[in-house]
């Protein structure tokens, strides 16, 4: 039998279709059934969208790059389950636009952070880390003590989280403003922080 291989790699116009053509099958056989596994399209019993103000402290944490130090993505291996509790699953995220999982860490994982400290102790850490874990390298966040937020544009963001299939009704949306104006950056950051895992603990 006779392969006409020749044809193909003599011809740099059509191996480049064929390399397209091969690259994106491979690509869509991995991809497509991620988009219908319920599991990774599903949020897990128990999520719930953020609060307004959890929302508008979330932005504060992209905002300050806590990402750059702090993953939200337990990996399913021992040491880190003991440290972190259950591993981190698809549908704890599902409502998270754009998710924070990183995977540099300077300090650790905050992904089960909620409810591991009181208030108090984020507020305190979060000003002057050193004042709490003396050896810390982490840099002090004192501005978010004194910046007020307005809530002139959550319900906005809330809006664009619904179009991206978060359940948020009406009523939080009317109600955004109210539960965010006047609050300070370092209350919001604090509400997201606390509500980090409470999907699944
Ligand atoms: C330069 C790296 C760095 C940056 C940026 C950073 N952190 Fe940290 N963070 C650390 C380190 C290191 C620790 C561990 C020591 C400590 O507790 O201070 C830590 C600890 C923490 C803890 C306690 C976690 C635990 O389980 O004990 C929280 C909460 C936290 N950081 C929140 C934040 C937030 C919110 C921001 C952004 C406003 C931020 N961090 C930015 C390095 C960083």
């Amino acid at each position: 039998m006779k392969f006409n291989h020749e044809i193909v790699e003599k011809n740099i116009g059509l191996l480049g279709i064929f390399i397209v053509l091969v690259i994106s099958i491979g690509g869509l056989v991995q991809i497509t059934p991620l988009l219908f596994q319920k599991e990774t399209t599903e949020p897990v019993e128990g999520l719930r969208p953020y609060t307004a103000l959890e929302l508008e402290g979330r932005d504060i944490y992209i905002r300050e790059g806590c990402y750059n130090c702090h993953s939200q993505m337990i990996r399913p291996l021992r040491a880190e389950t003991e440290r972190y509790g259950h591993y981190s699953v698809a549908g704890e995220s599902v409502w998270d636009h754009p998710f924070q999982w990183g995977s540099k860490r300077t300090g650790p994982d905050l992904a089960r952070v909620g409810g591991r400290y009181s208030d108090k102790w984020h507020e305190v850490h979060l000003i002057d880390p050193r004042a709490v874990v003396p050896q810390s390298n982490m840099p002090g966040y004192p501005w978010l003590a004194e910046n007020v937020l307005t809530g002139d544009e959550t319900a906005a963001k809330m809006e664009i989280f619904k179009g991206f299939g978060v359940p948020y009704t009406d009523e939080d949306i009317a109600g955004a403003k109210q539960a965010v104006e006047g609050k300070t950056e370092m209350e919001a950051i604090i509400a997201y922080l606390q509500s980090l895992g409470h999907a699944l603990k």
